[in-house]
Protein backbone atom coordinates (compact mmCIF):
# COMPACT_ATOMS: atom_id res chain seq x y z
CA UNK A 1 0.00 0.00 0.00
CA UNK A 2 3.21 2.22 0.96
CA UNK A 3 4.49 1.40 -2.29
CA UNK A 4 1.18 2.21 -4.28
CA UNK A 5 0.51 5.79 -3.20
CA UNK A 6 4.09 6.39 -3.40
CA UNK A 7 3.87 5.43 -6.97
CA UNK A 8 0.65 7.33 -7.46
CA UNK A 9 2.40 10.15 -5.73
CA UNK A 10 5.52 9.90 -7.40
CA UNK A 11 3.80 10.60 -10.96
CA UNK A 12 1.69 13.56 -9.84
CA UNK A 13 1.94 16.45 -11.71
CA UNK A 14 0.48 18.54 -8.86
CA UNK A 15 2.21 18.00 -5.51
CA UNK A 16 5.38 18.39 -4.90
CA UNK A 17 5.76 16.57 -1.44
CA UNK A 18 8.26 19.23 -0.15
CA UNK A 19 6.35 22.00 -0.95
CA UNK A 20 3.28 20.11 1.41
CA UNK A 21 5.09 19.83 4.29
CA UNK A 22 7.38 23.46 4.32
CA UNK A 23 7.35 25.09 7.71
CA UNK A 24 5.10 22.66 9.01
CA UNK A 25 5.30 20.68 12.07
CA UNK A 26 3.56 17.98 10.97
CA UNK A 27 3.69 14.81 13.44
CA UNK A 28 4.58 11.52 12.35
CA UNK A 29 3.76 8.98 10.40
CA UNK A 30 3.51 11.64 8.07
CA UNK A 31 6.49 13.41 5.99
CA UNK A 32 10.11 13.03 6.16
CA UNK A 33 10.89 15.91 3.20
CA UNK A 34 13.37 13.11 1.35
CA UNK A 35 12.97 12.51 -2.28
CA UNK A 36 15.10 9.73 -2.76
CA UNK A 37 13.07 7.58 0.21
CA UNK A 38 9.90 6.35 -0.82
CA UNK A 39 9.09 5.17 3.03
CA UNK A 40 8.81 9.10 3.35
CA UNK A 41 5.87 9.25 0.50
CA UNK A 42 3.21 8.52 3.50
CA UNK A 43 0.53 11.60 3.45
CA UNK A 44 -2.57 9.60 3.08
CA UNK A 45 -4.53 12.88 1.33
CA UNK A 46 -1.29 12.71 -1.52
CA UNK A 47 -2.16 8.71 -2.01
CA UNK A 48 -5.03 9.92 -3.54
CA UNK A 49 -4.11 13.18 -5.29
CA UNK A 50 -3.96 11.65 -9.09
CA UNK A 51 -7.43 10.32 -8.67
CA UNK A 52 -8.96 13.27 -7.26
CA UNK A 53 -7.30 15.45 -10.24
CA UNK A 54 -8.62 12.78 -12.40
CA UNK A 55 -12.51 12.98 -10.80
CA UNK A 56 -12.49 16.49 -10.66
CA UNK A 57 -11.13 16.61 -14.19
CA UNK A 58 -14.06 14.31 -15.29
CA UNK A 59 -16.46 15.72 -13.41
CA UNK A 60 -15.60 19.12 -15.35
CA UNK A 61 -15.34 17.39 -19.02
CA UNK A 62 -16.51 20.16 -21.96
CA UNK A 63 -20.28 20.56 -22.29
CA UNK A 64 -21.07 18.87 -18.80
CA UNK A 65 -22.14 19.49 -15.28
CA UNK A 66 -23.58 17.92 -12.23
CA UNK A 67 -27.06 16.94 -11.23
CA UNK A 68 -27.64 17.60 -8.08
CA UNK A 69 -30.48 15.19 -6.37
CA UNK A 70 -29.02 15.01 -3.04
CA UNK A 71 -32.59 16.61 -1.55
CA UNK A 72 -32.18 15.38 2.15
CA UNK A 73 -35.56 13.22 2.76
CA UNK A 74 -37.38 16.31 4.49
CA UNK A 75 -36.45 18.15 1.13
CA UNK A 76 -37.53 15.88 -0.94
CA UNK A 77 -40.56 15.29 1.12
CA UNK A 78 -41.41 19.14 0.35
CA UNK A 79 -40.73 18.44 -3.65
CA UNK A 80 -43.52 15.35 -3.49
CA UNK A 81 -46.18 16.96 -1.76
CA UNK A 82 -45.87 19.71 -4.29
CA UNK A 83 -46.94 17.17 -6.56
CA UNK A 84 -49.35 15.85 -3.97
CA UNK A 85 -47.29 12.63 -3.07
CA UNK A 86 -46.52 10.81 0.11
CA UNK A 87 -42.98 11.22 1.04
CA UNK A 88 -42.38 7.36 1.91
CA UNK A 89 -39.07 5.56 0.46
CA UNK A 90 -40.91 3.56 -2.42
CA UNK A 91 -42.03 7.01 -3.76
CA UNK A 92 -38.54 8.84 -3.39
CA UNK A 93 -37.02 5.96 -4.99
CA UNK A 94 -39.78 6.01 -8.02
CA UNK A 95 -38.78 9.46 -8.60
CA UNK A 96 -34.94 8.95 -8.26
CA UNK A 97 -34.98 5.79 -10.71
CA UNK A 98 -36.77 8.26 -13.06
CA UNK A 99 -33.53 10.80 -13.11
CA UNK A 100 -30.62 8.49 -13.36
CA UNK A 101 -32.25 6.18 -15.75
CA UNK A 102 -33.28 9.28 -18.53
CA UNK A 103 -31.55 7.81 -21.74
CA UNK A 104 -28.35 9.33 -22.83
CA UNK A 105 -28.34 11.50 -19.58
CA UNK A 106 -24.49 11.10 -19.85
CA UNK A 107 -23.83 12.83 -22.53
CA UNK A 108 -24.90 16.22 -20.74
CA UNK A 109 -24.17 15.30 -16.98
CA UNK A 110 -20.84 14.74 -16.01
CA UNK A 111 -22.01 13.64 -11.98
CA UNK A 112 -24.85 13.10 -9.70
CA UNK A 113 -24.79 14.31 -5.96
CA UNK A 114 -26.75 11.33 -4.22
CA UNK A 115 -27.98 11.64 -0.28
CA UNK A 116 -26.63 8.99 1.50
CA UNK A 117 -30.03 6.73 1.28
CA UNK A 118 -29.84 6.83 -2.21
CA UNK A 119 -25.96 5.96 -2.49
CA UNK A 120 -27.41 2.78 -0.77
CA UNK A 121 -30.44 2.54 -2.79
CA UNK A 122 -31.77 0.33 -6.15
CA UNK A 123 -33.67 1.30 -8.68
CA UNK A 124 -37.16 0.08 -9.12
CA UNK A 125 -36.08 -2.71 -10.51
CA UNK A 126 -33.93 -3.75 -8.25
CA UNK A 127 -30.26 -2.13 -10.07
CA UNK A 128 -28.21 -0.33 -7.73
CA UNK A 129 -28.36 3.38 -8.64
CA UNK A 130 -24.72 3.62 -8.23
CA UNK A 131 -23.94 1.40 -11.04
CA UNK A 132 -26.74 3.03 -12.70
CA UNK A 133 -24.91 6.18 -12.97
CA UNK A 134 -21.59 4.48 -14.04
CA UNK A 135 -23.19 2.93 -16.60
CA UNK A 136 -24.36 6.05 -18.10
CA UNK A 137 -21.31 7.14 -17.45
CA UNK A 138 -21.86 9.73 -14.62
CA UNK A 139 -19.77 10.15 -11.59
CA UNK A 140 -21.51 9.33 -8.13
CA UNK A 141 -21.17 11.94 -5.70
CA UNK A 142 -22.47 12.39 -2.00
CA UNK A 143 -23.83 15.13 0.44
CA UNK A 144 -21.41 14.95 3.46
CA UNK A 145 -23.08 17.45 5.88
CA UNK A 146 -25.53 17.05 8.40
CA UNK A 147 -27.18 20.18 7.97
CA UNK A 148 -27.25 23.73 9.14
CA UNK A 149 -27.81 24.58 13.14
CA UNK A 150 -28.46 28.05 14.67
CA UNK A 151 -24.50 29.54 15.50
CA UNK A 152 -24.32 30.79 19.23
CA UNK A 153 -22.91 33.94 19.34
CA UNK A 154 -23.98 35.57 16.36
CA UNK A 155 -26.66 37.51 14.67
CA UNK A 156 -29.20 34.54 13.97
CA UNK A 157 -26.64 32.91 11.66
CA UNK A 158 -25.98 29.17 10.99
CA UNK A 159 -23.36 26.97 10.82
CA UNK A 160 -22.94 23.51 9.02
CA UNK A 161 -22.44 20.28 11.44
CA UNK A 162 -21.07 16.98 10.13
CA UNK A 163 -17.01 17.05 10.68
CA UNK A 164 -17.33 14.71 13.85
CA UNK A 165 -16.92 10.64 12.35
CA UNK A 166 -16.69 12.36 8.89
CA UNK A 167 -13.34 10.67 7.83
CA UNK A 168 -15.26 7.14 8.29
CA UNK A 169 -18.12 8.20 6.54
CA UNK A 170 -15.90 9.12 3.36
CA UNK A 171 -14.11 5.94 3.46
CA UNK A 172 -17.42 3.73 3.42
CA UNK A 173 -18.91 6.15 0.83
CA UNK A 174 -15.82 5.29 -1.43
CA UNK A 175 -16.09 1.74 -0.79
CA UNK A 176 -19.95 2.44 -2.09
CA UNK A 177 -18.38 4.26 -5.27
CA UNK A 178 -18.94 8.10 -4.59
CA UNK A 179 -16.13 9.86 -6.26
CA UNK A 180 -16.57 12.91 -4.64
CA UNK A 181 -18.60 14.92 -2.39
CA UNK A 182 -20.40 18.02 -1.36
CA UNK A 183 -21.18 20.16 1.82
CA UNK A 184 -23.31 22.96 1.59
CA UNK A 185 -23.04 25.78 3.88
CA UNK A 186 -24.60 29.25 4.09
CA UNK A 187 -23.89 32.99 4.81
CA UNK A 188 -26.89 35.18 4.75
CA UNK A 189 -26.54 38.79 3.94
CA UNK A 190 -29.46 40.44 5.11
CA UNK A 191 -28.23 38.47 9.06
CA UNK A 192 -24.90 40.61 8.41
CA UNK A 193 -23.03 38.50 7.66
CA UNK A 194 -20.96 38.43 11.07
CA UNK A 195 -16.82 37.54 10.77
CA UNK A 196 -18.11 34.72 12.68
CA UNK A 197 -20.22 33.35 10.89
CA UNK A 198 -18.22 33.42 7.32
CA UNK A 199 -15.09 32.42 9.07
CA UNK A 200 -16.87 29.75 10.67
CA UNK A 201 -18.39 28.74 7.24
CA UNK A 202 -14.99 29.09 5.64
CA UNK A 203 -13.16 26.82 8.02
CA UNK A 204 -15.91 24.02 8.29
CA UNK A 205 -15.46 23.91 4.01
CA UNK A 206 -11.32 23.73 4.80
CA UNK A 207 -11.90 20.64 7.12
CA UNK A 208 -14.33 19.09 5.58
CA UNK A 209 -12.49 19.45 1.85
CA UNK A 210 -9.16 17.86 3.82
CA UNK A 211 -10.57 15.20 5.08
CA UNK A 212 -12.34 14.29 2.38
CA UNK A 213 -9.38 14.47 -0.28
CA UNK A 214 -7.90 12.04 2.59
CA UNK A 215 -10.24 9.27 1.95
CA UNK A 216 -10.47 9.60 -2.09
CA UNK A 217 -13.63 12.25 -2.45
CA UNK A 218 -13.46 14.95 -4.50
CA UNK A 219 -14.98 17.96 -2.64
CA UNK A 220 -17.05 20.40 -4.05
CA UNK A 221 -16.98 23.44 -1.69
CA UNK A 222 -20.06 25.09 -1.66
CA UNK A 223 -20.44 28.57 0.36
CA UNK A 224 -24.06 29.51 -0.55
CA UNK A 225 -24.46 33.20 -0.50
CA UNK A 226 -28.09 33.28 0.06
CA UNK A 227 -30.83 35.14 -2.13
CA UNK A 228 -32.49 36.28 0.88
CA UNK A 229 -32.33 40.20 1.02
CA UNK A 230 -33.37 43.16 -0.44
CA UNK A 231 -29.79 44.18 -1.17
CA UNK A 232 -28.40 45.12 -4.82
CA UNK A 233 -25.94 43.32 -6.82
CA UNK A 234 -23.00 45.64 -5.41
CA UNK A 235 -23.30 44.39 -1.65
CA UNK A 236 -23.68 40.59 -2.94
CA UNK A 237 -19.96 41.34 -4.92
CA UNK A 238 -18.75 42.57 -1.27
CA UNK A 239 -19.87 39.94 0.57
CA UNK A 240 -18.84 37.35 -2.30
CA UNK A 241 -15.11 38.65 -2.44
CA UNK A 242 -15.01 38.42 1.59
CA UNK A 243 -15.84 35.11 1.65
CA UNK A 244 -14.28 33.61 -1.18
CA UNK A 245 -11.07 35.18 0.10
CA UNK A 246 -11.38 32.87 3.88
CA UNK A 247 -12.24 30.01 1.88
CA UNK A 248 -9.57 30.06 0.09
CA UNK A 249 -7.36 30.68 3.15
CA UNK A 250 -8.81 28.15 5.20
CA UNK A 251 -7.90 25.81 2.39
CA UNK A 252 -4.61 26.90 2.06
CA UNK A 253 -4.53 26.34 5.61
CA UNK A 254 -5.37 22.58 5.32
CA UNK A 255 -3.01 21.52 2.61
CA UNK A 256 -5.87 21.11 0.28
CA UNK A 257 -5.07 19.95 -3.13
CA UNK A 258 -6.66 23.01 -4.91
CA UNK A 259 -6.50 20.81 -8.72
CA UNK A 260 -8.81 18.04 -6.89
CA UNK A 261 -11.66 19.84 -5.67
CA UNK A 262 -14.97 21.68 -7.14
CA UNK A 263 -16.79 24.58 -6.31
CA UNK A 264 -20.05 25.17 -6.07
CA UNK A 265 -20.60 29.17 -5.70
CA UNK A 266 -24.00 31.20 -5.94
CA UNK A 267 -23.75 33.79 -9.04
CA UNK A 268 -23.63 37.46 -7.78
CA UNK A 269 -27.08 38.73 -8.29
CA UNK A 270 -29.03 41.29 -6.81
CA UNK A 271 -31.38 39.99 -3.23
CA UNK A 272 -34.41 38.18 -4.42
CA UNK A 273 -36.46 40.95 -2.51
CA UNK A 274 -34.49 43.92 -4.06
CA UNK A 275 -36.20 46.42 -6.27
CA UNK A 276 -33.17 46.11 -8.98
CA UNK A 277 -33.01 43.47 -11.09
CA UNK A 278 -29.65 42.34 -12.92
CA UNK A 279 -29.68 40.81 -16.83
CA UNK A 280 -28.11 37.71 -17.51
CA UNK A 281 -24.91 39.83 -18.67
CA UNK A 282 -24.82 41.72 -15.30
CA UNK A 283 -24.52 38.69 -13.58
CA UNK A 284 -22.00 37.21 -15.70
CA UNK A 285 -19.68 40.41 -15.43
CA UNK A 286 -19.91 40.56 -11.60
CA UNK A 287 -19.34 36.28 -11.17
CA UNK A 288 -16.57 36.55 -13.72
CA UNK A 289 -14.59 39.87 -11.69
CA UNK A 290 -15.63 37.75 -8.79
CA UNK A 291 -13.95 34.89 -10.18
CA UNK A 292 -11.24 36.13 -11.13
CA UNK A 293 -10.32 37.97 -8.07
CA UNK A 294 -10.61 35.00 -5.75
CA UNK A 295 -10.33 31.63 -7.41
CA UNK A 296 -6.76 30.50 -8.64
CA UNK A 297 -6.71 28.58 -11.87
CA UNK A 298 -5.44 25.39 -10.69
CA UNK A 299 -9.11 24.88 -9.84
CA UNK A 300 -9.88 22.93 -12.63
CA UNK A 301 -14.20 23.47 -12.21
CA UNK A 302 -16.78 25.93 -10.81
CA UNK A 303 -20.26 24.19 -10.51
CA UNK A 304 -22.88 26.80 -9.93
CA UNK A 305 -25.98 26.22 -7.69
CA UNK A 306 -29.17 28.02 -9.09
CA UNK A 307 -30.52 28.88 -5.82
CA UNK A 308 -34.19 30.14 -6.32
CA UNK A 309 -33.36 31.28 -9.91
CA UNK A 310 -35.69 29.80 -12.73
CA UNK A 311 -34.76 27.00 -14.93
CA UNK A 312 -34.70 29.42 -17.45
CA UNK A 313 -32.58 32.26 -16.25
CA UNK A 314 -30.05 29.61 -14.36
CA UNK A 315 -29.42 28.72 -17.66
CA UNK A 316 -29.14 32.38 -19.58
CA UNK A 317 -27.00 33.39 -16.59
CA UNK A 318 -24.33 30.47 -17.45
CA UNK A 319 -24.52 31.08 -21.18
CA UNK A 320 -23.82 34.46 -20.22
CA UNK A 321 -20.47 33.56 -18.36
CA UNK A 322 -18.98 31.26 -21.36
CA UNK A 323 -19.43 33.86 -23.68
CA UNK A 324 -15.44 33.72 -24.08
CA UNK A 325 -12.92 31.14 -22.55
CA UNK A 326 -12.35 31.01 -18.98
CA UNK A 327 -9.82 29.90 -16.75
CA UNK A 328 -12.04 27.53 -15.39
CA UNK A 329 -14.37 24.45 -16.84
CA UNK A 330 -17.85 27.30 -15.68
CA UNK A 331 -20.68 24.69 -15.58
CA UNK A 332 -23.77 23.81 -13.55
CA UNK A 333 -24.37 21.74 -9.99
CA UNK A 334 -28.62 22.70 -10.41
CA UNK A 335 -31.36 21.00 -8.17
CA UNK A 336 -34.06 23.18 -8.56
CA UNK A 337 -33.42 24.36 -11.98
CA UNK A 338 -33.00 20.92 -13.54
CA UNK A 339 -35.80 18.93 -11.68
CA UNK A 340 -38.83 21.54 -11.47
CA UNK A 341 -40.35 20.84 -14.81
CA UNK A 342 -39.63 17.05 -14.81
CA UNK A 343 -40.82 16.83 -11.03
CA UNK A 344 -44.36 18.82 -12.39
CA UNK A 345 -44.65 16.50 -15.30
CA UNK A 346 -44.09 13.68 -13.71
CA UNK A 347 -46.91 14.26 -11.18
CA UNK A 348 -46.39 11.19 -9.78
CA UNK A 349 -47.63 9.13 -12.34
CA UNK A 350 -46.20 6.68 -14.13
CA UNK A 351 -47.72 7.37 -17.91
CA UNK A 352 -45.44 10.43 -17.66
CA UNK A 353 -42.53 9.06 -17.00
CA UNK A 354 -41.04 9.39 -20.76
CA UNK A 355 -42.55 13.06 -20.73
CA UNK A 356 -40.81 13.93 -17.17
CA UNK A 357 -37.41 12.06 -18.39
CA UNK A 358 -37.82 14.06 -21.86
CA UNK A 359 -38.29 17.19 -19.71
CA UNK A 360 -35.21 16.48 -17.70
CA UNK A 361 -32.90 15.75 -21.08
CA UNK A 362 -33.61 19.03 -22.34
CA UNK A 363 -33.04 20.69 -19.31
CA UNK A 364 -29.66 19.29 -18.70
CA UNK A 365 -28.78 19.64 -23.01
CA UNK A 366 -29.79 23.39 -22.26
CA UNK A 367 -27.34 23.94 -19.51
CA UNK A 368 -25.13 21.74 -21.85
CA UNK A 369 -25.30 24.04 -24.57
CA UNK A 370 -24.60 27.03 -21.72
CA UNK A 371 -22.04 25.31 -20.56
CA UNK A 372 -20.47 25.87 -24.05
CA UNK A 373 -21.75 29.49 -25.23
CA UNK A 374 -24.32 28.10 -27.19
CA UNK A 375 -27.81 28.28 -25.47
CA UNK A 376 -30.34 30.01 -27.19
CA UNK A 377 -33.89 29.68 -25.27
CA UNK A 378 -35.28 28.21 -27.85
CA UNK A 379 -38.46 25.74 -27.28
CA UNK A 380 -38.77 26.81 -23.49
CA UNK A 381 -42.19 26.46 -21.51
CA UNK A 382 -44.19 28.76 -19.24
CA UNK A 383 -43.05 26.95 -16.29
CA UNK A 384 -39.42 27.06 -17.02
CA UNK A 385 -39.36 30.58 -16.41
CA UNK A 386 -40.97 30.32 -13.06
CA UNK A 387 -38.75 31.44 -10.03
CA UNK A 388 -37.93 29.04 -7.13
CA UNK A 389 -36.79 31.42 -4.68
CA UNK A 390 -38.03 30.58 -1.03
CA UNK A 391 -36.92 32.52 1.89
CA UNK A 392 -35.02 31.01 4.42
CA UNK A 393 -34.25 27.85 1.97
CA UNK A 394 -32.74 24.61 3.58
CA UNK A 395 -31.26 21.76 1.52
P1 LIG B 1 -30.22 24.52 -6.08
O1 LIG B 1 -29.62 24.47 -7.46
O2 LIG B 1 -31.67 24.11 -6.04
O3 LIG B 1 -29.99 25.85 -5.41
O4 LIG B 1 -29.49 23.42 -5.20
C1 LIG B 1 -28.26 23.69 -4.69
C2 LIG B 1 -27.62 22.56 -4.01
O5 LIG B 1 -26.76 22.75 -3.18
C3 LIG B 1 -27.95 21.18 -4.38
O6 LIG B 1 -26.87 20.31 -4.15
Amino acid sequence: MASASATLLKSSPVLDKCEWVKGQTLRQPLVRCNPSSASALTIKAASYADELVKTAKTVASPGRGILAMDESNATCGKRLASIGLENTEANRQAYRTLLVTVPGLGEYISGAILFEETLYQSTVDGRKIVDVLVDQNIVPGIKVDKGLVPLAGSNDESWCQGLDGLASRSAAYYQQGARFAKWRTVVSIPNGPSALAVKEAAWGLARYAAISQENGLVPIVEPEILLDGEHGIDRTFEVAQKVWSEVFFYLAENNVLLEGILLKPSMVTPGAESKDKATPLQVADYTLKLLHRRIPPAVPGIMFLSGGQSEVEATLNLNAMNQSPNPWHVSFSYARALQNTCLKTWGGLPENVKAAQDALLFRAKSNSLAQLGKYTAEGESEEATRGMFVKGYSY
